[in-house]
C-alpha cells in the first residue's frame, strides 16, 4: 500500500517535524513526509529535512505581491509533491483561502495550550500568566480562524509553582511530540470524521 503523503509547513526549529520523522522511522506512524515547506530560509526544520533526505523548500513570502499569492505558491508546491495531508508544525502564519480550499479538513495544527483557552502566538506564557493549574496541547483541524478548528486530540500537563513560560513550554513540548503523530496515525487509519465542531474517532 502506498503511504499517506504528509506535507509539513514550519517556520522555526522543527522539533515537531523531527518527532514525526522519528515516529515514521520507528514505524509508530505509517506515513511519509513528501515535502517540508518553510517561510523562513533560516528555519532549522529545513536542516532536519535535509538530514533525512526529505525535500525541503523555502517559499519566500517577500517574493509575492501578497499573502494570498504566497499561499498559492505553497499550495502548488504541496500539489506538485502529491501531498494528501498538510501538517502545520510551528508554522507562524494564519492559513487563508487558497490552502483551506485546496485541502478541506485535511490541514492539522498543533497548539501549545488546551484550546479554546490561550490561542495565538504565546499559549504557554498566557497560561502561566493566567494562573491555570493545568495546561497542555491540542491537535486540531484548521479552519479560517486562529486556533479555532475542530479538536482531534489533547494532552494535559500540570502547571507547577515556579513555572515560567520556558519550563511549561518544555513540559508541553514532550506531549506535543507524542500526540501529533497519534492524530496523524488516526487520520491514516481513516478513523476521523468531522461533524460540525466535533471530531468523531471510530474504533
Ligand atoms: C510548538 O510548541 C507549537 O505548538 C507552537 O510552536 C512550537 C513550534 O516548535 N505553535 C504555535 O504556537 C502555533 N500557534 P517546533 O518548531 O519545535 O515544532
Amino acid at each position: 500500500m502506498p503511504k499517506l503523503r504528509v506535507g509539513v509547513l514550519a517556520s522555526g526549529r522543527g522539533s515537531n517535524l523531527q518527532a514525526i520523522i522519528d515516529n515514521i522511522e520507528s514505524r509508530k506512524l505509517d506515513a511519509e513526509v513528501g515535502v517540508v515547506i518553510c517561510d523562513k530560509h533560516t528555519a532549522f526544520a529545513l536542516e532536519r529535512a535535509k538530514n533525512h533526505n526529505i525535500l525541503g523548500v523555502f517559499v519566500n513570502p517577500k517574493e509575492f505581491s501578497g499573502k494570498e499569492e504566497y499561499e498559492k505558491a505553497v499550495v502548488e508546491c504541496l500539489k506538485e509533491n502529491r501531498v494528501e495531508l498538510v501538517v502545520l508544525a510551528g508554522y507562524m502564519r494564519i492559513v487563508r483561502e487558497p490552502l483551506l480550499e485546496a485541502f478541506p479538513n485535511r490541514i492539522m495544527n498543533i497548539h501549545p495550550a488546551l484550546l479554546p483557552s490561550f490561542p495565538g502566538a504565546h499559549g504557554q506564557r498566557d497560561a502561566v500568566d493566567y494562573g491555570v493549574r493545568f495546561s497542555g496541547c491540542t491537535v486540531h483541524f484548521v479552519d479560517g480562524g486562529m486556533d479555532t478548528g475542530p479538536i482531534i486530540v489533547q494532552a494535559v500537563v500540570p502547571v507547577m509553582q515556579g513555572d515560567d513560560e520556558d519550563t511549561l513550554a518544555a513540559r508541553i513540548l514532550k506531549e506535543e511530540h507524542k500526540i501529533y503523530s497519534q492524530a496523524i496515525q488516526l487520520y491514516v487509519e481513516g478513523r476521523l470524521t468531522v461533524e460540525g465542531r466535533r471530531v468523531r474517532i471510530s474504533s
